[in-house]
C-alpha cells in the first residue's frame, strides 16, 4: 500500500492557542479520506497545511512522496486544492478562467485551451463555457473552482467542504464528479459537514475535534464502535412493557429501554435482523402482542453525536439524494 498523504504529529499554534494538537493522517493512494469535525475543529487549518498554504508549528507532511514542508514547490505540482470558498474570477468566462490557470501552469496557448475545454466537459459546464463566471450559480462556481484545481492533473485532490451551500442537485453533481476522480485513481482528501457525504464517498473517515483526532475508521467501523444495531418493538395497546423488557433483555446487549407513555421498547442488539426474529419468537411464545418491529443501524450522525456531544450541522438526505447515491455507488 502506497501512501499518497502522510501527516504526522501536526501542531499549529497561534500565540498561545493550539488549534491543531498532534494530527496524524495516512491516506492510501487512490482512496478517499473524509475529514469530519464540528466548526472550528481544525479541518481548514489541516487542509491548508497539507496543500502548502500554511506552515505548521510542528509535524511532518508528505504528499505523493514529496516533503511538503521541505520542498513545497515540488509538492504543489501534485496537489489540487478546491478551497472552502470558490475562487474564480467573476469577470472571466468559465473557459477563460480555466485557460488562465492552465497558462499559469506553463501550458502553451493551444494546450491551455484544450485543457480548459476538456475540463469544462468533464464537469458538465460546456453549456456555460462562454458565460461570465459571475453569472454562475453556487454549484457551477464550485465545479469551476474544482476544474481549476484539476488543470495540472494532480494525483492528490483536496476539497474543503465541496458541497456546502449547494442545493441537493448541485450536491449530487459534485458527488458524481468526485466519484469520477476516484475512478481515475486520484487520491482525495475531503472535509465535510454532511455526514451522508462522508458515508457515501469516503473509504476512511477521520473525526477531529479541537485539533485532535477523536476517531478514525470506515463509516461502518465507526457505526459499530458506538454499539451495534438498535431493535425497537412497538407493543399492541394494553401490553405490559415490563414483560417485554425482560424478554428483550435475554436477546440483546445491556438494559432494554422503555420511554414512559409510549408503546415502544428498545434494546441494543449484536446482529440486528437475526436477533429480531429471535426476539419476536420469544415475545410471541410469552403471549406478548407486537404490532411493529424495526432494526435501526446507527447513522454517522449518531456517531458524531456520541463522539463530540454535538449534532453535525448536517441536513437530512432527501429521497432523491439517496436514490442517486445508490446509483453512484453501484
Ligand atoms: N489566523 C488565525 N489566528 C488565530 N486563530 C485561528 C486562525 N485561523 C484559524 N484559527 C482558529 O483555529 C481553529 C480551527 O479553525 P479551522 O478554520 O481550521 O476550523 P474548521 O474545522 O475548518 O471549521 P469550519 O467547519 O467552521 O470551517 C478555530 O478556532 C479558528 O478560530
Ligand atoms: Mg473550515
Amino acid at each position: 500500500m502506497t501512501l499518497a498523504v502522510e501527516v504526522a504529529g501536526l501542531v499549529k499554534q497561534y500565540g498561545r492557542v493550539r488549534v491543531l494538537d498532534g494530527i496524524d493522517l495516512e491516506i492510501p493512494s487512490g482512496t478517499v479520506m473524509g475529514l469530519l469535525g464540528p466548526n472550528g475543529a481544525g479541518k481548514t487549518t489541516t487542509v491548508r497545511i497539507v496543500t502548502t498554504l500554511l506552515k505548521p508549528t510542528a509535524g511532518s507532511v508528505r504528499v505523493a512522496g514529496f516533503d511538503v514542508l521541505g520542498d513545497p514547490a515540488r509538492a504543489r505540482t501534485r496537489i489540487g486544492l478546491s478551497g472552502q470558498y470558490a475562487a474564480v474570477d467573476a469577470n472571466l468566462s468559465g473557459f477563460e478562467n480555466l485557460r488562465m490557470v492552465a497558462r499559469l501552469y506553463g501550458m502553451s496557448h493551444k494546450q491551455a485551451a484544450e485543457r480548459a475545454t476538456e475540463l469544462l466537459s468533464a464537469l458538465g459546464l460546456e453549456y456555460a463555457a462562454g458565460r461570465r463566471a459571475g453569472t454562475y450559480s453556487g454549484g457551477m462556481a464550485r465545479r469551476l473552482d474544482l476544474a481549476g484545481a484539476l488543470v495540472a492533473r494532480p494525483t492528490v485532490v483536496v476539497l474543503d467542504e465541496p458541497t456546502t451551500g449547494l442545493d441537493p442537485r448541485g450536491r449530487l453533481d459534485m458527488w458524481r464528479v468526485i466519484g469520477d476522480l476516484v475512478d481515475d485513481g486520484t487520491t482525495v482528501l475531503l472535509t465535510t459537514q454532511y455526514l451522508e457525504e462522508a458515508d457515501l464517498l469516503a473509504d476512511r473517515i477521520t473525526v477531529i475535534d479541537r485539533g485532535r483526532v477523536i476517531a478514525r475508521g470506515s463509516a461502518d467501523e465507526l457505526k459499530t464502535s458506538i454499539g451495534g444495531d438498535r431493535l425497537t418493538v412497538t407493543l399492541a395497546a394494553g401490553q405490559d412493557p415490563q414483560q417485554a423488557k425482560s424478554i428483550l433483555a435475554q436477546v440483546g446487549i445491556g438494559e432494554p429501554s422503555h420511554e414512559a407513555g409510549t408503546d415502544e421498547v428498545a434494546i441494543v442488539v449484536g446482529e440486528g435482523s437475526r436477533t429480531m426474529v429471535e426476539a419476536l419468537r420469544r415475545l410471541d411464545d410469552a403471549g406478548v402482542c407486537v404490532v411493529d418491529a424495526v432494526v435501526h443501524r446507527p447513522s454517522l450522525d449518531d456517531v458524531f453525536l456520541s463522539l463530540t456531544g454535538a449534532p453535525a450541522a448536517s441536513e437530512q438526505a432527501s429521497e432523491t439524494d439517496e436514490e442517486v447515491a445508490e446509483e453512484i455507488m453501484s
